[in-house]
């Protein structure tokens, strides 16, 4: 156990998320259910503040990357923090907004911005937006010259460090739809571009190498990229950059081939990391830069499960046995995305041995529709209640309604209180776009 478990297995034998027994959760909220910690939330959200804050002189701003889950509690809440967020659509920056979560501290990201989002972050005079192409820089230089304002921007840059799980490659030339690559001399020709741009301010850079990354020498050799790069443009174009903003990534447990990691882990990370960019900075002779993360997986992911009720079971003698939940792909589409692996667990009869292995099957009409495979459970009966760990990063917000099931509900848990932060769709939900028009009828 260590300081960031929000689990446990209490006397009855029941799985606890918070102080919260999941059994009397499932019979007050009902399942399908997403549920989060709020200390858990804010454990994370501290430790890469305080961190900032005690070894950098808090010369930087965590910015929660909200993609990982975004409603307009987890806004208040990093609001309540006093870090930042990333937003990557118009949606996320509208629900952000109407929490009352402070413009200033909002970073846009995405690589095709829509004029739409370009103009409602301007009209809500949101802190940054991340230049991700050439066009975008001049469909936001002529939104903000329409409205006589001067954009803070930084700009997406590939330093050629790929990162994922326990590995890291340097690449000379980087494939991604994101960003200018620093090697084929495009990211030099949009810092000219911009700097051109009398109502954007550039600011720096940004970059974002990976996800789910355990390599702390990843973030190094990346941040030292980039500030070699600054070191350039200053020579090159006069250009002085005074921000670094070095993506996201931070792994996080989703089963036992994962590391755990401690609160002070991530400190560790962000102190390597600051580490090298101070000595850069000296060694190039450039002002520390102010330093922005944006972490949204290690926030959200850890602190979130989903339970499930289990339903029809289906053992295909010497084959696979599957069992089937009242969720799936339109949940956590996860699985069939990438073949993420999950731990499951039986949350009432937590503390029973394994016995077997099975497939954790969804019920959607799809063959693809798995959360978990071959995963050791105690044997499943209908009934049972299944809870599914470290889901509170990318399943809310890739959730779909697809077969028009309905997305689960989510409740917060904070110190054994329970309270929904997002409420339960109903058909009504599922039918208040569609339209039958007047000749079909
Ligand atoms: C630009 C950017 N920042 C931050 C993140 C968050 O990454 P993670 O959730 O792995 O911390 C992502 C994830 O895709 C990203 O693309």
């Amino acid at each position: 156990m260590n300081e960031r478990d929000t689990l446990k297995i209490n006397a009855k034998g029941h799985l606890e998320i918070g102080g919260a027994d999941t059994v009397e959760l499932v019979e007050k909220f009902g399942t399908p259910l997403y549920v989060f910690d709020e200390l858990h939330i804010r454990n994370m959200m501290r430790v890469y503040k305080e961190t900032i804050d005690k070894e950098y002189c808090g010369n930087g701003l965590v910015t929660y990357a909200s993609k990982a889950f975004s409603c307009k509690a987890i806004y208040s809440i990093a609001r309540s923090e006093n870090i930042g967020i990333d937003v990557v659509s118009g949606g996320e920056l509208y629900t952000a907004i109407s929490a009352g979560f402070p413009a200033d501290k909002i970073y846009m990201h995405g690589n095709n911005k829509l004029v739409s989002e370009l103009e409602l972050a301007v009209d809500n005079n949101i802190g940054t937006v991340i230049i991700d192409s050439f066009r975008e820089a001049e469909l936001l230089d002529n939104i903000c010259k329409k409205r006589s304002v001067v954009q803070n921007v930084l700009i997406r840059i590939n330093p050629g460090v790929e990162a994922h799980t326990h590995a890291f490659v340097q690449t000379a030339r980087t494939d991604s739809k994101f960003g200018f690559s620093i090697s084929d001399g495009t990211a030099e020709e949009i810092t000219s571009y911009v700097l051109k741009k009398s109502n954007l301010r550039l600011r720096g850079y940004h970059c974002h190498i990976g996800s789910q990354i355990f390599e702390k020498q990843s973030f190094v050799l990346a941040a030292e990229k980039v500030m070699d790069f600054m070191a350039l443009m200053k020579v090159k174009l006069d250009f002085t950059a005074d921000t670094i903003d070095i993506g996201g990534g931070f792994g996080i447990w989703y089963n036992n081939e994962d590391p755990k990691l401690k609160l002070s882990d991530y400190a560790e990370y962000l102190k390597a990391l600051i580490c090298a960019i101070k000595s850069k900075a000296k060694v190039l002779g450039l002002n520390e830069p102010f330093l922005i993360l944006e972490p949204g997986r290690s926030i959200v992911g850890e602190a979130g499960i989903t339970l499930y009720t289990v339903g029809a079971i289906k053992d295909i003698a010497g084959i696979k046995k599957y069992i089937a939940v009242d969720g799936g792909m339109f949940d956590n589409p996860r699985y069939a995305l990438y073949q993420s692996k999950y731990y499951a667990l039986l949350a009432n009869r937590a503390n029973e041995d394994c016995t077997e292995k099975v497939t954790i099957a969804g019920k959607c009409c799809e063959s693809g529709d798995l959360i978990a495979v071959d995963v050791p459970l105690p044997k499943a009966e209908s009934g049972d209640i299944l809870a599914v760990l470290s889901t509170g990063a990318y399943n809310y917000s890739m959730a779909s309604n697809y077969n028009r099931n309905f997305i689960p509900p989510a409740v917060l848990v904070n110190a054994g209180e329970t309270e929904y932060i997002i409420k339960p769709q109903t058909f009504e939900d599922i039918v208040r776009n569609d339209i039958i028009p007047e000749r079909l009828k």
